[in-house]
């Protein structure tokens, strides 16, 4: 007998996809107008725009945070909807732009919170988290630069970056195969900024993680992404690498404000 060797290119199944996707909230607001993309696994794809340019709405299709009224959104082939949202939501991870962190609780718990999806809640509650979980939670806080006598402090006794470097701690302890970053960075520093987004994508890299974050800022897109989705006005105006993100694509998605982004981007 012998068998039959398929030898025809197999073409893998983006991790994330939008079809047409759009959403005009209820007061007429169109945030997004018919977005249509891929996200390949392991890509570190960030999405560009100017304020009210829809990265957060994006952001916020993919959780089931926002409902889009038209178009389909798919995780690894699976259609996004009520029913395999929960099965979604354990798969993806988030990291917001002010950090969402409980602060009066110590670091160490914060951490834990990542898992409060998987673990049942009256221990949750107790703050009685399994073991190897607690063990995970340290090795993270280590891993994106935390030292052991942080993970006691309360959260608001840390610096933003200190802080932040919790939130992608957190993102992490449940292997999340889709990390959403929305607007990281915003709130610190440029250097802190720098390198919170280079903690990110080397977290994300070892892991094999796929990130889709939202910046404003040029010049971090350039330096950080593998990809680059240009959003204005709820559409995409530029999908390439960063490479290609000269004057006329800038000028594709800030417009009027280019004059600012280009003084950016030569900072
Ligand atoms: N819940 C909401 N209700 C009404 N309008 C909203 C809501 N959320 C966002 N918008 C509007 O949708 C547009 C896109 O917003 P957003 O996605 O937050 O943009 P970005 O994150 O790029 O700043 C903006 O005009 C914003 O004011
Ligand atoms: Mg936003």
């Amino acid at each position: 007998m012998t068998l039959e060797v398929d030898h025809s290119p197999r073409v893998e199944t983006p991790l994330l996809q939008f079809v047409e996707v759009a959403k005009t909230f209820a007061d007429g607001t169109r945030a997004l107008a018919g977005v249509t993309f891929a996200v390949p696994r392991a890509q570190f794809c960030v999405l560009l725009g100017p304020s009210g340019s829809g990265k957060s709405t994006l952001l916020r299709c993919v959780n089931g945070l926002v409902e889009p009224d038209r178009g389909t959104v798919r995780f690894d082939g699976l259609r996004l909807e009520r029913r395999s949202l929960p099965s979604i939501r354990r798969r993806v991870a988030m990291v917001h732009q002010h950090f969402n962190l409980v602060e009066r609780l110590p670091v160490g718990t914060n951490i834990l919170t990542g898992a409060l999806a998987r673990v049942p809640a009256w221990r949750a509650y107790l703050h009685w988290f399994p073991r190897e979980l607690r063990d995970k939670a340290c090795a993270l806080a280590l891993r994106v630069g935390l030292e052991p006598h942080h993970l006691r402090r309360r959260v608001s006794e840390l610096s933003g970056g200190q802080q932040q470097r919790v939130g992608i701690a957190r993102a992490f302890l449940c292997d999340p195969d889709l990390l959403l970053a929305d607007e990281p960075v915003a709130s610190l520093d440029p250097a802190t900024a720098r390198d919170i987004l280079e903690l990110l994508r080397e977290a994300a890299r070892e892991r094999a993680t796929t990130v889709l974050c939202s910046l404003h800022q040029p010049e971090l897109a350039h330096r950080f992404a593998d990809r680059v989705l240009g959003l204005r006005s709820g559409r995409i105006v530029f999908d390439g690498p960063p490479e290609r993100l000269d004057e006329a694509a800038l000028a594709r998605i800030y417009g009027d404000g280019l004059a600012a982004a280009r003084l950016e981007l030569a900072a």
